[in-house]
């Protein structure tokens, strides 16, 4: 356990929009769709600056997109965003070179989706207090539906005890320290969030419980979410 108070600005945060967008199935890439005159991408960003203890935020996005993002950062004057460096093959690869930017005077690293358009002040400070408190936090949501394992026949092993599972989403938040350690220790490990990377050097991660409604835009259906919405 930490135990720190939580100090204004120790928090750098990486909001990542280097994917391909290819579940959407769309001419524009997905953090560059429409909604309400503002790109995807502006409300994750936005809604990131407004939380009082992230300092800065270094935006992960394609090479040939970072003329475009330093366009849409000027023009809707996001200005915590202080870079805006190319992103990598796997996400896994886009968070390491976002972390290569954070200056050393940082404590903690948050990491966001570009993707998670809706996500609540409320519920970012929620997991930047938890990290504080252990290191380092996710937030989540216990599952609604049933989970079953099944073989590769796609018969059913067993069921799982729902109680016991969550879904896992961003903002994630880790003790930059750690994290760099975690990193180290990757080799060729497949980690599917960035909390897992921690867990693997012994880390208690902490589940901090959010929103249903914090969902990542991927298929074409999710955009239905996006109508009417503005911030
Ligand atoms: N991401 C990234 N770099 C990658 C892959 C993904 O920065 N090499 C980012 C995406 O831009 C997105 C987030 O990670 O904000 C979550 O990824 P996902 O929803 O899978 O987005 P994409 O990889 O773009 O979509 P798809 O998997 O459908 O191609
Ligand atoms: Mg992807």
């Amino acid at each position: 356990m930490f135990n720190k108070k939580k100090n204004k600005h120790n928090v750098c945060a990486i909001v990542l929009a280097a994917g391909s967008g290819s579940r959407m199935n769309s001419q524009i890439k997905k953090q560059f769709i429409d909604i309400n005159g503002k790109p995807l991408i502006y409300y994750s960003l936005i809604a990131i600056a407004s939380s009082p203890s992230v300092g800065e935020i270094i935006l992960v996005t394609s090479e040939e997109d970072i003329i475009t993002m330093q366009n849409i950062v000027k023009n809707f004057g996001i200005s915590k965003v202080s870079s805006i460096v190319p992103g990598g093959e796997t996400r896994q690869q886009s968070v390491y070179n976002g972390l290569l930017e954070i200056p050393d005077t940082y404590e903690f690293v948050l990491v966001h989706d570009g993707a998670r358009p809706f996500i609540e002040i409320d519920d970012i400070e929620n997991v930047i207090e938890d990290a504080h408190t252990y290191g380092a936090a996710t937030l989540g949501v216990m599952v609604k539906d049933t989970i079953k394992r099944i073989d590769s026949d796609g018969f059913s092993k067993e069921t799982l005890n729902r109680a016991e599972l969550t879904a896992i989403q961003t903002p994630q938040v880790i003790k930059k320290d750690l994290f760099l350690k975690g990193y180290e220790n990757t080799k060729d490990g497949i980690f599917t969030d960035d909390t897992s990377i921690v867990e693997n050097i012994g880390v208690n991660v902490k589940v901090t419980i959010g929103n249903y409604s914090n969902i990542k835009i991927t298929t074409p259906e999710d955009l239905i979410y996006l109508e009417g919405f503005d911030k």
